[in-house]
């Protein structure tokens, strides 16, 4: 395969709501010169927004259930951002999403820490060893000391932290940023809120007089003696440890203020890997691998309520993709023509002509494509380690209108299938089962039945609240125990038979007491 294309940064940004993630986002594609205006990125959803009605949930909560990927190119790179809804409800969506990034970064707000979700978060790059750069934001704000900041993500997350910069002062106090890789300070322009077009004065060292002029008087002193313990303390810069996702180096800033974002991308550009290798089936797929491979990470209906369109969002994993191309849908075996694929660009989306290892394509689609299909030029691969999570809440549905019954199932399978929910088809009764992670992807379902599918329904309590896969090598032990839980057994809708349980303590119960039977809270796509 040719190399002659700029090498590519695909990404993610990783936080709890409120830490900051859709300041950061949009400064990076200010500072990348993707956008040229501050605002853009929320203008941008709302115009999106008002388009259907499904995502008055999203106005209404204020939160995004979406993900998006926003493209740019700077300094000879190709920055792919995957935006991953930040709501802790929602987030099995997420979760797919970060299988299809080489790198995350972590937004850490200076007052509150480590949150729940940053955490959830980052156990799910781990489990994929994806490696994270840390920002920690809103240094113009009161918030914790640095080295309490940086040993709670040491000791939360037990991986080594490198500070690369330094914030001279906080909150009320805070002055400037101090580089520790290149020794300089970038101070605020003269317009405060507009970093970007301030000064990055060069230094010899922290204790050049020339920073002391430039910093307020009541910082100083408090700098001088953090930085000498700072300098000490700290692993120093390992690309390989930060690759490995045994180190996280940190940057300190400020989204709103425009504070160390540069400094962010610049690392970024420089110790981010590229595409990766991804798992699969028979061997991983290299990204200098000639055949075209992708996978479906995310599927989105509804982008236009007036037709049943969907987009399915496929990371591309080798080979270079031609517009035109017919790939392979694993499983299926389809040939599918891709002859509309999209480029989503930070205002904009276009025809994608070609595309490269890394980058994400939108395709078009009728409902063929599935989250965690596999598209290639090749018949015999398979991407996996795209997974299903063990919902935690079940519910039943129940018509208002029960003429509606083939209307429900459609819609039910269609929001299955872009992973919305979950659904389950119990061995006893008629009503189907949704199985959620989290509420908001109910009152999604609620609102999309009646706005997209004109069907009433309402959801019932279940004498169930969890379920796991269930697989045997023993087919008559498997068949044995099916047969003796009738009530609770149940096939997801693929047709893989599933147990639904009570509570975590009976799943506990029911597995201990059937040791030939693997019992599988995530169900992975193999
Ligand atoms: P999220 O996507 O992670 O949920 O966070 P978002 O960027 O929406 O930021 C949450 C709040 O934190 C916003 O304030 C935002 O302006 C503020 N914020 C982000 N970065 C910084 C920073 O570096 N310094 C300070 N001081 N604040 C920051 P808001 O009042 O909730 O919203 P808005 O009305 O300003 O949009």
């Amino acid at each position: 395969m040719s190399q002659n294309h700029p090498d590519r940064r695909t990404f993610a940004i990783i936080s709890h709501p409120d830490a900051g993630k859709t300041t950061l986002t949009e400064k990076l594609l200010v500072a990348g010169g993707a956008i040229h205006m501050a605002g853009e990125v929320k203008a941008r959803g709302q115009a999106r927004r008002a388009r259907s009605d499904w995502m008055k949930i999203e106005q209404q909560r204020g939160i995004s259930v979406t993900s998006s990927v926003m493209t740019f190119e700077h300094q000879g790179l190709v920055f792919n951002l995957l935006d991953t809804p930040g709501h802790e409800d929602f987030s099995e969506d997420t979760y797919r999403t970060l299988t299809a990034v080489d790198s995350a970064v972590m937004v850490i707000d200076a007052a509150k820490g480590i949150e729940p979700q940053t955490l959830k978060l980052f156990e799910v790059c781990r489990l994929r060893s994806v490696p994270i750069i840390t920002f920690i934001n809103k240094v113009d704000r009161e918030g914790q000391s640095p080295f309490e900041l940086l040993d709670e993500v040491a000791d939360r997350l037990a991986l080594d932290v490198c500070p690369m910069n330094w914030p001279v002062g906080m909150g009320g106090t805070f002055s400037g940023l101090y580089d520790l890789v290149e020794p300089s300070l970038a101070v605020p322009g003269k317009e405060a809120s507009r970093a970007f077009e301030g000064e990055r004065i060069a230094l010899t060292r922290h204790d050049d007089p020339k920073l002391a002029a430039a910093v307020d008087s009541r910082a100083l002193d408090q700098f001088n003696e953090e930085i000498e313990l700072a300098s000490a303390g700290y692993a120093s810069f390992d690309v390989d440890a930060y690759r490995n996702g045994d180190l996280t180096p940190v940057y300190f800033g400020s989204a709103l203020k425009e504070f160390g974002v540069v400094d962010l991308l610049a690392g970024l550009a420089a110790h981010a890997p590229g595409p990766q290798p991804q798992p699969a089936e028979p061997a991983p797929v290299r990204p200098d691998d000639d055949a075209v491979t992708g996978f479906v990470f995310k599927v989105q209906a509804n982008m236009n309520p007036a037709h049943r369109d969907r987009i399915a969002f496929m990371r591309l994993c080798s080979g270079k993709f031609e517009r035109g191309m017919r790939l392979t849908q694993g499983g299926t075996g389809k040939a599918i023509a891709i002859s509309r694929p999209m480029l989503f660009l930070a205002q904009d989306r276009e025809m994608a002509e070609e595309a490269w290892p890394g980058d994400i394509i939108g395709i078009p689609n009728h409902g063929t494509l599935r989250v965690g299909d596999t598209l290639s030029e090749r018949s015999d691969v398979m991407i996996t380690g795209l997974p299903n999570f063990a919902p935690e809440i079940l519910r039943r549905v129940a018509l208002v209108d029960p003429t509606k019954t083939k209307q429900l199932r459609k819609a039910l399978d269609d929001m299955a299938e872009e992973g919305i929910i979950q659904v389950f088809y119990p061995e006893i009764g008629a009503n189907m089962i949704v199985g959620v992670v989290g509420q908001l992807q109910l009152d999604v379902l609620i609102s999309r039945l009646e706005a997209e599918y004109k069907v009433e329904a309402k959801l019932e309590a279940s004498p169930w609240d969890t379920a796991r896969w269930i697989a045997s090598d023993d087919a008559a032990a498997l068949k044995q125990f099916q047969a003796d839980n009738r009530g609770a057994a149940a096939t997801d809708r693929d047709g893989a038979p599933v147990f639904m349980a009570k509570d975590a303590w009976e799943v506990g119960y029911v597995t201990q007491r059937n040791p030939s039977i693997r019992f599988t809270a995530t169900k992975e796509r193999v």
